[in-house]
């Protein structure tokens, strides 16, 4: 299984995905963030990068902004197309990398929500990833994305564990009406700076007994803000605001979420 392999998860995301943000603090304000940046920054297009089943997509349009969407994931895609369509907007969404995608126009606005940045595990693929951004915003566009501040007591927890020490995570019901639990392993590596994490999904009978075990690789980078920093300015953007949190807290200090919000120079 491809450490990637959004496409396995596509069809169940939304609905784990609900179970597992339900008391998370720092989501608060979540969707409101990027509506209101889209309707400050989006008035030549907003693109949705890495935009998964359409979470943000489906809220703007919501409010009247009809926005394209891509991911790498066909499957994501093919989710967010279908929801798109129940609504009844017809968005453009199309698979493709954010370090190489192309639209045939040019955007005010480009959001990468939910650690979608993230996903890139070394410094050559997010400095693609900024110069392609950058090629398809008009001047003076904007583009946001969140990364996490590292934090060395978690690293260090994460140094110690191996990538089969779960910890249960939730429990949620998939889309064959089946209940499912699922636990995560998360290791630390220092020197790439990649978390590298096993969740696995266990479906249960009836009666609570096992049938089914899958397990999924995911790895995601930790980016310190000073390299952040340096990258941005070496791939043409200027700093607007960074943010410790959706509803705009201050980032001064250490900060679970960071919002970047950044305009191509
Ligand atoms: C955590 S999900 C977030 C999805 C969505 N933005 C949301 O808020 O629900 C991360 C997404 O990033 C996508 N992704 C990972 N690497 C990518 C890449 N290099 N280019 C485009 N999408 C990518 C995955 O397929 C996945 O759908």
């Amino acid at each position: 299984m491809d450490l990637h392999d959004f496409d396995d998860v596509a069809e169940n995301y939304d609905l784990y995905l609900e179970e597992m943000y339900k008391d998370v603090d720092n989501h608060a304000g979540f969707l409101d963030f990027y509506l209101d940046f889209a309707k400050e920054y989006g008035k030549d297009g907003v693109i949705d990068i890495a935009c998964g089943t359409g979470a943000v997509l489906l809220y703007l349009a919501k409010h009247g902004i009809f926005a394209d969407g891509t991911d790498l994931s066909e499957a994501m895609c093919r989710v967010a197309k279908e929801k798109a369509n129940k609504e009844g907007f017809n968005l453009k969404i199309f698979p493709a990398n954010m370090t190489d995608f192309r639209s045939n126009k040019k955007y005010s606005c480009a959001i990468i929500a939910r650690s979608g940045f993230m996903h890139l595990l070394n410094p050559e693929l997010q400095r693609a990833a900024l110069l392609n951004i950058r090629e398809n915003l008009v001047d003076g566009g904007m583009l946001t994305f969140n990364t996490f501040d590292p934090n060395p007591i978690f690293q260090a927890e994460q140094m110690e564990s191996k990538d089969t020490d779960y910890e249960f995570r939730l429990e949620y019901t998939n889309k064959e009406g089946k209940r499912e639990k699922i636990y995560n392993a998360i290791s630390y590596d220092p020197h790439t700076q990649i978390m590298s994490g096993n969740w696995k999904f266990e479906t249960l009978d009836a009666n609570g007994a096992v049938i089914e075990e899958r397990i999924r690789p995911l790895k995601m980078r930790q980016t310190y803000r000073q390299e952040m920093l340096y990258l941005l300015e070496m791939t043409g953007y200027e700093i607007v605001n960074v943010y410790g949190g959706y509803n705009k807290e201050s980032a001064d200090r250490p900060a679970k979420n960071v919002i970047w919000c950044v305009r191509k120079k």
